[in-house]
């Protein structure tokens, strides 16, 4: 009788490796066992962002202009396409593109929506992204912005970005910003 529960419990066990159907071929789940044995990396990226809102090629432009009475610009929304790059230099060899959106988000302080993918380009990298979606208070030294998710080699990505404004422009508001991004992923 016990040898017959044990292997009741093996069967169940073993069955529960495998992924479950729950919904027809809609949805399925994997079972805690399969998504626990997950092994988990964990890389750390460094790159600069370089914002260009002027001249003739700008890689960022206001999309969405607030009425007058906004407080300090709030609701201004800036569309970006914006190159990453290995080093702080703009023609330094780019690694990726950061492409999304950034708006001013504070009435108080001034405080940025950030919803935005940084697009790889460089070596084993290319063809993945990381996605970004945090607060950026660009007045403070360093800032910390969560990794929410990504595609390709950092599927299932998590994790924190951290940047700091290396260069600034205050009559254009072009910005040279340097991020490290540290991001566990599969
Ligand atoms: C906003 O202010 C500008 C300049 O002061 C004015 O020309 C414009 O009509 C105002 N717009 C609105 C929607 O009030
Ligand atoms: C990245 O991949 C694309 C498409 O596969 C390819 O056209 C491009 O040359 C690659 N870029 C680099 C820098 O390897
Ligand atoms: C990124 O890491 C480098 C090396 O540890 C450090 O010198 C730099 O200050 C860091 N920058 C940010 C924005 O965290």
């Amino acid at each position: 009788m016990s040898s017959f529960l044990s292997f009741v419990s093996l069967f169940l066990i073993l069955s529960s490796c495998y992924y479950t159907l729950i919904d027809g071929v809609f949805s399925e789940q994997p079972s805690m066992i399969v998504s626990t044995k997950r092994m988990e990396k964990t890389t750390h990226l460094h790159f600069y962002f370089h914002d260009i809102l002027d001249g003739s090629n700008p890689t960022a432009m206001r999309i969405i202009s607030p009425p007058n009475k906004s407080v300090g610009g709030f609701g201004t929304t800036f569309m970006m396409d914006d190159p990453l790059t290995e080093g702080p230099e703009p023609d330094s060899k780019i690694v990726g593109r950061a492409q999304g959106m950034y708006a001013l988000a504070s009435q108080h302080e001034m405080g940025l929506l950030m919803v935005l993918n940084f697009a790889f380009t460089e070596g084993i990298y290319n063809g993945s992204a990381l996605s970004i979606l945090g607060r950026n208070p660009i007045l403070k030294k360093v800032r910390e912005m969560p990794i929410v998710g990504g595609s390709g080699i950092f599927r299932f990505a998590r994790g924190y970005a951290l940047a700091k404004t290396v260069w600034l422009d205050r009559k254009s508001g072009d910005a040279v910003v340097e991020y490290n991004v540290t991001v566990s992923h599969l």
